[in-house]
Parts: C-alpha cells; sequence; structure tokens
C-alpha cells in the first residue's frame, strides 16, 4: 500500500519507536518513552517512509531511520520546553518532561534520544555506506548548521523584532532542517539518485517554513487542548514570528506561497508524487 499520510504508518511506527529504547530495567526508558508515546503527529517519520517508497525503495528498510529522526525531534521538544527556553509546561497533550520528571532528568532524557538516535540509525538493513552517509546527514542536520543552529537564532531574537530574512533563516535551522533531514534519510534508504536527492531537499525547506508559519499562526488561533501545547507561548517570550510581523493575513499568504513552492518541487516526481502533494496541501490546513 502506498502511504498517503502518517495516519497509514502509525501504527509501525509507534511499535518501532518503543523497540528501539533500552529496555524495562533502565531508569532513562520511562523518561524517553514518556515524550515519544503520546501525540505527535510523526510527520518527519512518515516523510521518511514516503521518501524511500517515491525513490523506489521499500520502506521497511527505512523504519530505523525514521525512528532516528522522531528520536531527535522528540529531544528538540523535550529541552526545546526546558525553563532556559520556551519554558513551556505542557507538550502532546500532557505535562512537559520537566515537569514530570524535573529538569535534570529532561534534559538527560532529551540527551538519550539524541545518543540513542545514532545508534538507531546503524541498525537499518543496509549497505554499510548507505548508513555512513545517513549518520553523516543526521549529524549535519540536527547540528549546529541544521537545528541546532536555527535554536540558537531563535533564542538571539528574542525580544526585538527580526526581518523577515532573518526570521527565515532561524526557520530554515530550526524546523525546516529536521524536515529535510527525514526526507534525504528516506532517499538514502532507497539508495536515490542526487537530482531525487536535490529535489527532496528542497521540497523540504519550502515545506518546513510553511510548517513553521503554520506552528506560529497556531500560537495565536488555537486553545491548549486543541494543540496540546500553551497557546501564546511566542508571545509571552518576545518571539519574533510571521504573525507578528506580517498579521495573521500576510502569515497565511506567506504559508500558501510556500505550501506551494513545496508542491511544485515534487514535479521531478510526476504523477508517483500525487498523494504526497494531496498531504502537503492537507497540511497546511492542520489545526494541531
Ligand atoms: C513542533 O513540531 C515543533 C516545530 C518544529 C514547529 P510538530 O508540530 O511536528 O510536533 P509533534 O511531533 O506533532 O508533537
Ligand atoms: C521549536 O519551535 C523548534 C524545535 C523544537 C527545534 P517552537 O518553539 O515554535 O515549537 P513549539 O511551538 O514549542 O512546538
Ligand atoms: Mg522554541
Ligand atoms: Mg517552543
Ligand atoms: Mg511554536
Amino acid at each position: 500500500m502506498i502511504l498517503k499520510q502518517p495516519s497509514d504508518c502509525l501504527e509501525e511506527v509507534n511499535r518501532a519507536l518503543m523497540e528501539y529504547l533500552p529496555d524495562e530495567t533502565d531508569p532513562m526508558r520511562e523518561v524517553m518513552a514518556y515524550s515519544l508515546r503520546n501525540g505527535g503527529k510523526r510527520i518527519r517519520p512518515f516523510l521518511t517512509l514516503a521518501f524511500c517508497e517515491l525513490c523506489g525503495g521499500s520502506r521497511e528498510v527505512a523504519l530505523p531511520f525514521a525512528c532516528a529522526v522522531e528520536y531527535i525531534h522528540t529531544y528538540s521538544l523535550i529541552h526545546d520546553d526546558l525553563p532556559c527556553m520556551d519554558d513551556d509546561d505542557m507538550r502532546r497533550g500532557q505535562p512537559a518532561s520537566h515537569i514530570r520528571f524535573g529538569e535534570a532528568n529532561a534534559l538527560l532524557g532529551g540527551d538519550a534520544l539524541l545518543t540513542r538516535a545514532f545508534g538507531v540509525l546503524t541498525s537499518a538493513d543496509l549497505p554499510p555506506s548507505l548508513v555512513v552517509r545517513a549518520v553523516d546527514a543526521l549529524s549535519q542536520y540536527a547540528g549546529t548548521a541544521g537545528m541546532i543552529g536555527g535554536q540558537v537564532l531563535d533564542l538571539a531574537g528574542e525580544g526585538s523584532n527580526q526581518t523577515i530574512e532573518a526570521l527565515k533563516r532561524t526557520d530554515i535551522g530550526k524546523t525546516a532542517a529536521l524536515i529535510k533531514c527525514a526526507c534525504v534519510l528516506g532517499c538514502i534508504a532507497a539508495d536515490a539518485p542526487w537530482e531525487q536527492i536535490d529535489a527532496a531537499e528542497n521540497f523540504a525547506e519550502y515545506l518546513g517554513i510553511a510548517f513553521q508559519i503554520q506552528d506560529d499562526i497556531l500560537d495565536v488561533t488555537s486553545d491548549d487542548k486543541v494543540l496540546g501545547k500553551p497557546v501564546g507561548s511566542d508571545k509571552k517570550n518576545g518571539k519574533s514570528t510571521y504573525v507578528s510581523l506580517l498579521g495573521l493575513e500576510g502569515a497565511r499568504k506567506e504559508e500558501q506561497i510556500y505550501t506551494d513552492r513545496a508542491v511544485h518541487a515534487l514535479d521531478i516526481f510526476g504523477e508517483d508524487a500525487t498523494v504526497l502533494r494531496q498531504f502537503v496541501r492537507e497540511l497546511s490546513h492542520r489545526l494541531s
């Protein structure tokens, strides 16, 4: 069956996410499992599996790659909620990790997911040359040139009005980088040619920006229950967002522009990418 949306692979992804954790005798398992278990939309693992299929691979082999990205993403959320960062108390519909386990354990739980992610990559049933490329990609996209770099810019920008260009740079790091990582790892698992990897990267950059704009919009228009995390977090922290700089309507227009660009970036895949285009369109109307 061709994957159309994250719910199509939810069971296999959720099962694998738990299987790659340390066993029950390990006291960190529960801290790691707690943040993974609930409520995530699983967009990144879906993208890994979907790109693997799109590039002609079989998605089972990409499952460890999909889990590794979700581990990194989940660790980034645990740390993002800490008092020294966005200081938010709720995540994925439950108390944030530091509220449930205390700050030190939340920090270590995040560290543990980050570290485990690289071990999980190596369990893929793929030629070592592809696994090495995956390790390299994950370290680049999650690192200072990717997600961490974006988080640094995000924090540095608090309390001042950023330009749209600066905000875009931040979002390409903090959000688009892991979405790129998800797509590229799917391509690597299928040993895709560079043109397809290039297209996947472009697609993911546009999608990542659109995704963050929608996240900023929901921070203003949604409510805690639906969103599973506190609304109003950006204003509380003095963040510049597309909404604070362009207003709601301006942000919505910009989001549409990036969604359109993401859809067109899939042109080289022809009709095979029809379901992915549909998924991206639906994502731009998401409520959480
Ligand atoms: C939230 O990501 C953080 C951003 C990069 C905007 P998601 O909206 O994908 O969060 P989950 O995984 O569904 O909880
Ligand atoms: C977080 O962006 C991006 C990362 C965690 C890398 P936000 O701070 O906007 O995410 P939420 O709104 O807390 O999910
Ligand atoms: Mg943040
Ligand atoms: Mg946050
Ligand atoms: Mg946000």
